[in-house]
């Protein structure tokens, strides 16, 4: 079974599918870390040709694992968990996301993944593009101040010098990138539920969705 949820940046996806995972005991998949991990893959070579670093993509060797509540990701055996989520990594991963080498191989590696498990996935084109038969489909939204608020107080933790200014800036830019790209652009599913959290808290906007959830599983038995 597999559980998606989409929408943009700082709507927060990540900690919503985190903690649905944590609550029914399934497995989670952070789609854009897969993104940010080739991203810094890119960066670290050097910002080389596109064309280039996209045929050696093939021979890289990317893993991920949900565990002790982190996404872990592995890229030719370093552990990058931590690097991908720098304001680098942030400034250029729509540009790669935007390749549809990088897409087939991110949604290749997510098909391949879900297979043997039960998971919740969040992204911004899981429920169209890559999952769309997906048990259940979720799009979460929220005001753009509410987002980037949010953003700021996590990357505050790991990067002092990070202005919330910055972080709108870099969340409006990715939205744009994202939704207008050709290939697979962010886009609510037409038989995606809509999830608004603005002005909600966090408990209350996590048991909305575990009560769809629930209902749904329990259609399904
Ligand atoms: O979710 P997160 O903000 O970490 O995603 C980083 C970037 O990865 C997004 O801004 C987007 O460009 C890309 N992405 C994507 N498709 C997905 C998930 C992420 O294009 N399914």
């Amino acid at each position: 079974m597999i559980i998606v949820i989409d929408g943009p940046a700082g709507s927060g996806k990540s900690s919503t599918a985190k903690a649905i995972a944590n609550r029914l005991n399934i497995q989670f998949l952070d789609s854009g870390a897969l993104y940010r991990a080739l991203t810094y893959l890119w960066l670290a070579a050097g910002k080389p040709d596109k064309a280039e670093f996209f045929e050696n993509l093939p021979e890289t060797v990317l893993q991920a694992e949900y565990r002790d509540q982190n996404f872990f990701v592995h890229l030719n055996g370093e552990d990058i968990t931590e690097n991908i989520r720098t304001q680098l990594v942030a400034n250029h991963v729509s540009e790669i996301a935007s390749h549809s080498q990088a897409r087939d191989f991110v949604n290749n590696f997510m098909r391949n993944l879900v297979k043997n498990d039960t998971y919740v996935a969040d992204g911004r084109d899981l429920g169209t593009a890559v999952f769309p038969d997906a048990d259940l489909k979720f799009y979460m939204d929220a005001s753009i101040d509410e987002r980037a608020k949010r953003r700021f107080k996590e990357m505050k933790q790991s990067n002092s010098s990070v202005t919330l200014e910055e972080v709108k800036e870099n969340i409006k830019a990715r939205d744009h990138t994202d939704q207008n790209r050709k290939k697979d652009p962010l886009k609510k599913a037409d038989d995606a539920i809509t999830i608004d959290t603005t002005g909600k808290t966090f408990e209350e906007q996590l048991n909305e969705m575990i009560a769809v959830i629930e209902e749904k599983l329990k259609l399904k038995s």
